[in-house]
């Protein structure tokens, strides 16, 4: 089962439409709306990968390439392959990693995560930063993900959760309910992208019950670090 609510499980079939309508302004909304946070979130990871020599990673909801290029300056990362469904966030990443040079080490594959159109045993680390949530059938997702590692490789996944703190759970659900929408919505000029995207937080599964996932799915030594409060969670299994 991915979510609780079914108009949103009709819509995360399809999610990657919507992420084709706000890739222009993806970018810049992300780091606004993050206040710039989701940077540190991203080199948290980057300290989880495994201190191994020549790793070859694979980046599945890459969207326009942030995580990807964030691996790919790690010093054990040889290679790095962005997947996704979206063609016009995928453009975007392409044309950044262009712009930077790094075209060498990472490429892109328009693909969906549910149905990995790679081999078994081919990466070494797998990554999702704020994609999961999206998938329609997240749990099969991760028996994918488990079939494309490598033995001995790595799972890392950064995606929302919700803050315990009461406080700060009052001040972030006021935020993230009704300022961020409105201003994502007015920003991205769709109307109801960024209202889609917090009701796919608040649906969705963190802490203890997504590791719980990851190892229903068959992962090992699975564990989660809550970042920022628990607005975000780091997750990391590994394949036997
Ligand atoms: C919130 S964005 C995250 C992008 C990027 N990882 C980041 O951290 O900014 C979610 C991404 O998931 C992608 N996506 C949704 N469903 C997918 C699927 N089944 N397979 C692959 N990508 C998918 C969307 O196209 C979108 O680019």
């Amino acid at each position: 089962m991915s979510s609780n609510n079914p108009n949103l499980s009709i819509r995360k079939k399809e999610s990657f439409k919507i992420f084709d309508d706000i890739a222009k302004t993806y970018d810049f909304l992300n780091h606004l709306l993050s206040m710039g946070i989701d940077v540190y979130w991203r080199n948290r990871l980057l300290k989880r990968i495994q201190n191994k020599a020549e790793l070859e990673a694979l980046d599945l909801a890459t969207g326009t390439g942030d995580l990807a290029i964030t691996l790919s300056k790690h010093k054990h990362v040889k290679k790095v392959l962005g997947m996704d469904l979206s063609k016009g966030m995928v453009s975007i990443g392409e044309t950044k990693v262009k712009d930077k040079g790094l075209d060498k080490v990472i490429n892109f594959q328009i693909g969906d995560a549910c149905n990995i159109p790679l081999e078994d045993n081919s990466f070494d680390v797998v990554t999702i930063s704020f994609g999961i949530r999206n998938f329609p059938d997240p749990k099969k997702s991760l028996r994918e993900i488990l079939r494309v590692l490598k033995p001995g490789g790595r799972l890392l996944i950064l995606e929302f959760g919700m803050p315990k703190n009461f406080l700060v759970n009052a001040v972030y659900t006021f935020y993230f309910r009704y300022l961020l929408p409105f201003v994502g919505n007015l920003v991205s000029g769709h109307g109801d992208a960024y209202t889609y995207l917090n009701k796919t937080v608040e649906d969705f599964a963190y802490g203890q019950d997504f590791a719980d996932w990851m190892k229903e799915a068959g992962f090992n030594n699975v564990k989660f670090e809550e970042l920022t409060f628990g607005i975000s969670n780091l997750y990391r299994g590994d394949k036997l």
